[in-house]
């Protein structure tokens, strides 16, 4: 709170204040610190959900979601679950969410969007996404936002970017091209307990509309201090007590500056092309995805010719026991698949040299 904790407001709004000019966003926007991006995707869609009936002539802070115009909420085939997640807790319904057809890197296709938006008739939020957990994709921001921005004539739209895996990239004047278009969205959602490198528990929500950011989590009591011209949590996050978690997107970015930040996002962004460049020539790898960013996905052919998803599968517990490096498995478009997303600071070519050579190991031992 603003009056017991003067100094964590006065931390927070100066962090916010750099976090937008780091990411290039609108300074105008209001900012959350939040446990995670699953809680930050909450936080915008709470303020998209607020705005978008807001502008049809419903309270949704007073008056719930009981004969509300519907909100259509629509997103990319590959998108994050925590969007779903986020999208039930505001009862708006997960299986409600339009999926929108995405291109062979999972990037959702902007005319997929505008033929879905065009069967659309009231109040919608478009969830994009700036780094796919699996391949790294970032949807083509700036097409979305045009198709956005056409359908605002028509209905209240809001577009919201899950940005948790890759919206620092924005730091790096290299990787920022990526992005462009990003700038043009309602909200934003990322995690500095990814790229920044901070503890967990540092997600970031960023909204443009401040009012209805503000609508959507404020939280007044009696017995609480008046509010005042100061910075107050409460105003902008779920939580009533919390730690002072700014703190450590405060040290980092204080410590790294600019410079700092889109150095590691670089680096590690270069350790995945020499990563996928290594899997490409061990015989039997595949490297799966578009390396766009610091996701590489890898499937391993079995050598006996049977099951590679069971050879790929194997293979990941091999190298995870090999205290090399630790990926994580997952399935992609129906298909096993080793995922890498190299976000250390500390990441360098001799750990990727390393870890090439136990992957060739954990593929050609099997069996
Ligand atoms: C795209 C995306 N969104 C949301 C999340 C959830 O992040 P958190 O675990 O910080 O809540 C992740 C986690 O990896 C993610 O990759």
């Amino acid at each position: 709170m603003a009056e017991p904790s003067p100094g964590v407001s006065a931390l927070e709004a100066v962090t916010a204040d750099w976090l937008l000019e780091l990411l290039d966003l609108p300074r105008t926007c209001s900012v959350a610190f939040v446990t995670g991006a699953q809680i930050a995707n909450l936080v915008c869609l709470a303020a998209a959900r607020d705005r978008v009936l807001t502008d049809v002539g419903w309270d949704v802070e007073a008056d719930g979601l009981v004969g509300a115009p519907v909100v259509t909420v629509l997103a990319g085939e590959f998108v994050h679950h925590t969007i779903g997640k986020a999208v039930r807790i505001l009862g708006l319904g997960e299986a409600r969410i339009m999926e929108v057809a995405a291109d062979d890197n999972a990037r959702m296709r902007p005319e997929a969007l505008a033929e879905a938006l065009s069967t659309v008739t009231g109040p919608a939020i478009v969830c994009a996404q700036a780094g796919e957990i699996a391949t790294g994709g970032i949807d083509p921001l700036a097409a979305i936002a045009d198709v956005v921005d056409t359908r605002r004539h028509q209905a209240p739209t809001w577009l919201h970017i899950d940005g948790a895996i890759g919206l620092f990239g924005r730091a790096s004047a290299a990787l920022s091209p990526k992005f462009a278009g990003a700038e043009r969205a309602d909200s934003w959602c990322t995690d500095a307990h990814k790229w920044l490198n901070t503890p967990y528990d540092c997600g970031i929500a960023i909204v443009r509309d401040r009012e209805a950011h503000h609508r959507a989590m404020t939280l007044h009591a009696s017995y609480l201090p008046k509010p005042g011209a100061a910075r107050d949590p409460i105003d902008w996050n779920p939580e009533m007590s919390r730690r002072a978690r700014a703190t450590a997107v405060y040290a980092t970015l204080r410590s790294l500056g600019r410079t700092g930040v889109a150095e590691i996002a670089e680096r590690d962004c270069r350790m995945a092309c020499l990563l996928a460049e290594g899997v490409r020539a061990i015989p039997g790898a595949e490297v799966c995805n578009e390396v766009e960013l610091n996701q590489v996905l890898v499937r391993l052919h079995d050598p006996a010719g049977q099951d590679d998803d069971a050879h790929t599968r194997a293979a990941l517990i091999r190298l995870q026991a090999s205290g090399v490096a630790y990926p994580s498995g997952t399935t992609y478009r129906g298909k096993a698949a080793i995922r890498f997303s190299v976000a250390n600071w500390a990441t360098d070519e001799a750990d990727v040299a390393e870890t090439i050579e136990a992957l060739s190991e954990a593929h050609t031992r099997w069996g």
